[in-house]
C-alpha cells in the first residue's frame, strides 16, 4: 500500500468576504502550497435566507473558483447554525440545559438532537446541497455539521428529548420491571409504573439514580449517532467523494468511535494553545512554561485517539494558526510551533492538516482570532510557517505509518460512567487516560489508542487499560489472550452494564486473584505515599488475593497487585508514581524505553523516529542536538 500524501487546507468562508475577493484568495491559497479548502459549514443562512427561497449561486460560483484555481473542497453541511427563521418554524427546537433553560438562538449549536422538526430541516438541507454537488469535480469530501458536542450541546433536557428517551428506554428494557431491578430503582422508592413515567435526570432534589443519569447519556450518544447517520446515508446515496465529522478536543460526552464508524476518515479541530488553558489539566508550571506552545502530549494523544476513530485515516480539520479568542488567556503561538504542531500531526498519522482561517474576520464572535492573513490580508505569522510545511511536504519523504507496540485503551462509556460518579472532585477518566499516556510517552514510546471494543490485540507488547468501569467479558478474555503485559485498574470492572457494584466484587478478571474490597477517594491534598516512590493521588483501592503483591503503599498495604502478565493497579497514581511503575512494566514487555525531559517527544513512524521539541531551548537528548521549538526526522536506526 502506498501512504497517502500528506496535505495542507484551510477554512474558508466565502459569504463573509465580497465575491471579488474569492478569486485571489483562492490563487494565494494554491500559491501558498494547500492543496484543500473546506467552507460552508456554517452558511445555512446565505443558503436559504428564508424557508423554501434558495440561494445556491453563490456557493456554485465559490466552489468553483476554487476548483479553478486547482483547490480541492470539503464542503460542510450548515446543520450547526439553524437560521433564525427556523425557531418560527420549531419553537422547540432548541436544546434545554440542566436547569430546564432553552438555549438561545444568537450564537451556533442551538438545536436539540432529539427535536425530529429539526432532523427533517437537517435531511432536507442536506439533501439538497447533496443533490447539487453530489457529482461536482471540485467537491472531494464532505465535513457532517461541526463539531458535534461543543459548547456542552450533547445533552439536551428538552421535552423531544424526554419523549424519545422513553421510546429509547422501552427498546432496550421492554419491561419495565426489568428496568427497574436494572437500576434498583427499589432504593428511595424510585420504581416506576410505566416508561410513561420516567423522566429526564435534571433538577432533582439531589443526585439521580446514577443508573438513570447514565442511560441518560447513552440515550444522548445514540442521538449524535443518529443524527450524523442520517446526514452521511443522504449524501452517500449522491456523492462518492469521502465523508468526515471534525471532532473537538477533549469533548467525550458522545461516542466518537460510533460515530466513527459511519465516517470515511475521522477528523478533529487542534487549538494546542486554547486546549492549554482551558481543558488540558495541565500544572501551573506547564501552563506557564508551555503558554506559547501547548501541553506537549495533549495533542498527540487526541491525534492517535481519532486516527483510531478513523479506522487509520485521521486529519486535523482546523489547526490553530495564530492567537484563539476562546480561551481565558489567548496568547500568540512561539515562532515555529505553528509548523511543529503540523509535523506532529503528520507523524502521528495526519493525512491532512488544514488551519483555521484563512482570512480573520473583523466581525463578530472571532474578531480576535488569528487567520493566515490578517484582516486586511496582509499575511499573518501563521502563513509563512504554513508555506513552509507546504515546501518541507514536496521535499522530505512521504511519512511512513506504522503500528505501534503500546496500545491505550479508550472508552467513552466509561467516561460517562465517571462523569456520573466521579466518587471525587476533579476525577475524570479522561483525565486519567491522559495521565497514562503522558507517562508513557516521557518514556518515549509511540502509542495507539484503541477502543474498549477491539478483541486483536496482535502485536502489542503492553496493553494499559485503566479505569474501564464496565468491561465486556469478551474484552477480559481477548486481554488474557493477548499475550502482552496488560495493566488494569484502577476502577477496572468496577460496574455491570447497568451501573450496579458486580458479586463476586471487581475486577472479577480471569486467572488474577485480586479483589477490591472497598475504594476512597482523596482530598488533593492528602495522597497516599507509595513504598517505592511517588503516591496515589486522588483515588485509592483496598487489594486483597493471592496475587503476588508488587507495590505497596507506605503503611505496607497492596497497592498493585500481578498474576502472570495481568497486573492491578489499585489507584490514580501520580507522575512520578506513574513513570516508575510503566518502566517497570516496559521491561517486562521487552520495550526500550528513556526519560525524556518534559517537552522533548518522539514518535516512531515505520522508517523514521520524529523528535519534537516544544521547548524555547535547544536540548540533547540520546546525542541527539534538538534545536529550540524544532522538528527532527532521523531514519530510524540511524542514531535515532
Ligand atoms: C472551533 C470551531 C470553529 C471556530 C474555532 C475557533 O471549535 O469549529 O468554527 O469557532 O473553534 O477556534
Amino acid at each position: 500500500m502506498t501512504d497517502p500524501l500528506r496535505t495542507l487546507g484551510c477554512c474558508y468562508y466565502p459569504e463573509h468576504w465580497p465575491r471579488s475577493l474569492w478569486a485571489e484568495d483562492a490563487r494565494r491559497m494554491a500559491e501558498t502550497g494547500l492543496t484543500w479548502v473546506r467552507i460552508g459549514e456554517f452558511a445555512w443562512e446565505r443558503l436559504e435566507p428564508s424557508p423554501g427561497d434558495l440561494r445556491f449561486d453563490w456557493l456554485d460560483e465559490a466552489i468553483w473558483t476554487l476548483g479553478e484555481a486547482g483547490l480541492k473542497v470539503v464542503l460542510g453541511t450548515p446543520t450547526a447554525t439553524p437560521p433564525r427563521w427556523m425557531l418560527d418554524k420549531h419553537p422547540d427546537m432548541l436544546a434545554v440545559d440542566a436547569e430546564g433553560r432553552p438555549r438561545k438562538f444568537g450564537s451556533r449549536r442551538h438545536y436539540c438532537f432529539s427535536h425530529e422538526g429539526y432532523a427533517a430541516e437537517s435531511d432536507r438541507i442536506v439533501t439538497l446541497l447533496a443533490e447539487r454537488y453530489g457529482r461536482n469535480a471540485h467537491v472531494a469530501a464532505w465535513q457532517t455539521d461541526n463539531e458535534y458536542g461543543c459548547h456542552d450541546t450533547t445533552i439536551s433536557y428538552s421535552d423531544a428529548a424526554r419523549v424519545a428517551f422513553r421510546r429509547w428506554l422501552r427498546a432496550r428494557y421492554v419491561d419495565i420491571d426489568a428496568l427497574n431491578a436494572a437500576w434498583g430503582n427499589v432504593f428511595w422508592s424510585m420504581a416506576y409504573r410505566d416508561f410513561d413515567e420516567i423522566d429526564l435526570p435534571n433538577l432533582t432534589v439531589t443526585e439521580p439514580n446514577p443508573a438513570h443519569a447514565l442511560a441518560f447519556r447513552r440515550f444522548s450518544s445514540d442521538q449524535v449517532v443518529r443524527f450524523n447517520r442520517r446526514q452521511v446515508g443522504i449524501i452517500r446515496a449522491r456523492s462518492e467523494a469521502p465523508i468526515t465529522h471534525n471532532y473537538m478536543g477533549r469533548i467525550t460526552d458522545f461516542d466518537h468511535f460510533a460515530v466513527g464508524e459511519d465516517l470515511d476518515f475521522a477528523s478533529w479541530d487542534s487549538y494546542p494553545l486554547g486546549f492549554l488553558e482551558d481543558r488540558a489539566g495541565a500544572d501551573a508550571d506547564t501552563q506557564r512554561d508551555f503558554a506559547r506552545q501547548g501541553e506537549p502530549d495533549f495533542q498527540a494523544f487526541h491525534h492517535d485517539l481519532y486516527r483510531a476513530v478513523g479506522r487509520g485515516r485521521m486529519w486535523v480539520m482546523e489547526q490553530q494558526p495564530g492567537p484563539v479568542n476562546w480561551a481565558p488567556h489567548n496568547p500568540a503561538p512561539l515562532p515555529g510551533m505553528v509548523r511543529l504542531w503540523s509535523w506532529e500531526a503528520f507523524a502521528h498519522g495526519a493525512d491532512c492538516v488544514s488551519y483555521f482561517r484563512w482570512r480573520q474576520a473583523p466581525f463578530a464572535q472571532e474578531q480576535l482570532h488569528a487567520g493566515l492573513l490578517r484582516p486586511d490580508s496582509q499575511p499573518a505569522p501563521g502563513l509563512e510557517e504554513a508555506a513552509q510545511v507546504a515546501r518541507e511536504i514536496a521535499q522530505a519523504p512521504e511519512v511512513s505509518a506504522t503500528k505501534a507496540e503500546v496500545a491505550i485503551l479508550f472508552d467513552y462509556d466509561a467516561d460517562a460512567a465517571w462523569a456520573v460518579q466521579p466518587h471525587g472532585a476533579g476525577l475524570s477518566y479522561f483525565g486519567l487516560v491522559l495521565d497514562f499516556y503522558k507517562a508513557l510517552r516521557g518514556l518515549g514510546l509511540s502509542i495507539d489508542i484503541l477502543p474498549a471494543t477491539a478483541r486483536d490485540f496482535t502485536g502489542y507488547r503492553l496493553i494499559v487499560a485503566p479505569g474501564l468501569m464496565h468491561m465486556a467479558e469478551g474484552l477480559k478474555s481477548a486481554l488474557v489472550e493477548a499475550g502482552a503485559e496488560v495493566l488494569l485498574g484502577p476502577r477496572s470492572g468496577a460496574r455491570d452494564g447497568e451501573f450496579s457494584i458486580p458479586v463476586p466484587l471487581p475486577p472479577a478478571f480471569p486467572g488474577l486473584d485480586v479483589t477490591v474490597s472497598h475504594v476512597e477517594s482523596l482530598r488533593p491534598d492528602c495522597p497516599a505515599a507509595l513504598e517505592q516512590g511517588g503516591a496515589f493521588a486522588g483515588y485509592r483501592e483496598a487489594l486483597e488475593g493471592a496475587a503476588r503483591v508488587v507495590e505497596r503503599d507506605a503503611q505496607g498495604a497492596p497497592a498493585m497487585m500481578r498474576e502472570g502478565r495481568v497486573s492491578y493497579l489499585g489507584g490514580w497514581p501520580d507522575g512520578q508514581a506513574a513513570r516508575r511503575i510503566l518502566s517497570a512494566l516496559c521491561a517486562r514487555a521487552g520495550l526500550d524505553t528513556v526519560a525524556l525531559p518534559h517537552g522533548i517527544r518522539r514518535r516512531d513512524t515505520a522508517r523514521e523516529r520524529f523528535w519534537f521539541n516544544h521547548t524555547a531551548q535547544a536540548v540533547t537528548v540520546e546525542g541527539i542536538e534538538l534545536p529550540p521549538l524544532s522538528v527532527t526526522r532521523l531514519e530510524r536506526g540511524a542514531g535515532g
